[in-house]
């Protein structure tokens, strides 16, 4: 049963998940529950966690120990195929440096996953062209990665990672590399238009002022979350 629309419910959990890279134990029993619509920061120190969370709880990685439920079902045990049309059906990734594809341009790297998803190209260029313009990046629609502003490659990436109309976005440090003005800029963006179309969001930073964008605050410590805090 679904249980999307149920703001009581968790859209996207993960319990007592444990997963090592090698000898490194990067999370030690991680619990973290994301409810329809929420934003949701997810903070710690560097090496703490964060990122190894983001990737089981977004189905990148299979935790060794633990489970990710998502809309009523376990997602850690759904085979590749399924994940990968999950993934792309419900869920948008953005990171760092936005991971746009260097040779295509802002338009066709929005336009792509729309196409991938059954939009005809034509259709998915216009589209695509309304998502650049919502998120400030009018004018630079035939513009290449390299070619943009850190600022705008990140808003063109949130672009892209929210013109499919997913469920949950994760964002692993998107404003880390930009400045305090670029950071304000996109974020207000992607917390507008996060709202608006009620997507959850996943939000790792170590930036407090970031943080601040959430409804709620978690803190990975030693790869365990500490307990639940109001972020201020
Ligand atoms: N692919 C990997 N191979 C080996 N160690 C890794 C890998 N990814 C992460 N780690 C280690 O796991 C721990 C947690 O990493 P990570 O989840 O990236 O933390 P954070 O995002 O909070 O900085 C760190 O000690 C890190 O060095
Ligand atoms: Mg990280």
């Amino acid at each position: 049963m679904s249980n999307q629309g149920d703001s009581s419910v968790p859209l996207l959990a993960g319990r007592d998940l444990v997963k090592a890279h090698g000898r490194t134990e990067a999370l030690r029993g991680a619990s973290v529950e994301l409810r329809v619509g929420e934003i949701l920061a997810v903070t710690g120190a560097s090496g703490s966690g964060k990122s190894t969370l983001l990737h089981c709880l977004a189905g990148i990685v299979r935790p060794d120990a633990g489970a990710v439920t998502y809309d009523g079902s376990r997602l850690d045990q759904l085979p590749e195929r399924r994940l990968s049309e999950l993934r792309r059906s419900d869920f948008g990734v953005v990171f760092q440096f936005g991971q746009l594809i260097p040779e295509l341009t802002a338009l066709d790297n929005v336009a792509l996953p729309l196409m991938l998803a059954g939009a005809a190209r034509a259709e998915a260029r216009v589209r695509a062209g309304a998502w650049l313009e919502r998120f400030g990046v009018r004018g630079q629609e035939g513009l290449r990665p390299g070619e943009m502003s850190g600022g705008q490659a990140q808003r063109a990436a949130l672009a892209r990672a929210l013109a499919t109309g997913p469920k949950v976005v994760f964002a692993d440090e998107p404003t880390g590399a930009l400045d305090s003005l670029a950071s304000e800029q996109v974020m207000t963006s992607l917390v507008h238009t996060a709202r608006e179309s009620g997507t959850a969001v996943l939000l790792i930073t170590h930036d407090a002022q970031v943080a601040a964008y959430a409804d709620r605050e978690v803190r990975l410590s030693d790869g365990t979350v500490a307990p639940a805090g109001v972020a201020a």
